[in-house]
């Protein structure tokens, strides 16, 4: 069975989805806008209920004006090696949808479907050549102070894309962490029929 990464499928599956890892050390480089709006053009194709497309992304390329107050967004101890990053993201769904009656309504499946967008994010980025590592350790309502997100939006997740650059390029405590990470069985999360609790 396929083996990349010192991570073996215990199935067959397509190479992409034991390369793509999440790492921390970037080399700093600049991406080109033309370069990272075709990483979105993977998400724009993810599928949603009814077609809503509740994702938004927000970015800031590497060089640009608003690098500096997307990083200021994550947690200190994203800060520490995001800011070697080409290019940050901060992750949003709309979380409510109009009906044709002018009702406001709640978006049920608004955080599925934009984590739906966001891995055709990730897996786009791995196949150009490039790596992405969502964050959870955000500072939201700063993230919606500063991007100026109106409400009906929740911030889900921050990304990080770059250019994957030697482990020694990072703090000693990261370097240690700096390998893809491996999975539990399907035994442990697929099951015929009925659930099953852990
Ligand atoms: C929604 C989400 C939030 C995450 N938050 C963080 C984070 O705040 N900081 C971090 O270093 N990694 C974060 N990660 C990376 C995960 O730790 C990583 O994806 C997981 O350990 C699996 O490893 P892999 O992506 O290398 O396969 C996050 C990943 C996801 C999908």
């Amino acid at each position: 069975m396929t083996e990349i990464n010192h991570r073996k499928a215990d199935h067959p599956i397509h190479a992409i989805f034991l390369e793509r890892w999440s790492p921390r050390a970037f080399t700093g480089e600049e991406i080109g806008k033309e370069e990272l709006l075709a990483l979105f053009e993977a998400a724009r194709w993810a599928p949603s209920a009814s077609n809503i497309q509740p994702w938004r992304f927000v970015y800031a390329r590497r060089g640009s004006e608003y690098f500096a107050s997307l990083l200021e967004t994550l947690d200190e101890g994203n800060q520490r090696w995001a800011k070697n990053a080409s290019a940050l993201v901060i992750v949003l769904s709309k979380t409510h949808r109009v009906t044709s009656t002018g009702e406001v309504r709640p978006a049920y499946t608004h955080a599925f479907d934009t984590g739906a967008a966001w891995f055709a994010l990730a897996l786009q980025t791995q196949l150009a050549g490039w790596h992405a590592h969502a964050m959870a350790g955000i500072d939201r309502d700063k993230a919606m102070r500063v991007l100026g997100v109106p409400e009906h939006h929740r911030v889900e997740a921050a990304v990080a894309i770059g250019r994957i650059a030697d482990p020694s390029t990072l703090p000693e405590d990261l370097r240690e962490r700096e390998k893809p990470s491996q999975r539990k069985p399907i035994s442990e999360f697929v099951f015929e029929g009925r659930f099953r609790a852990d």
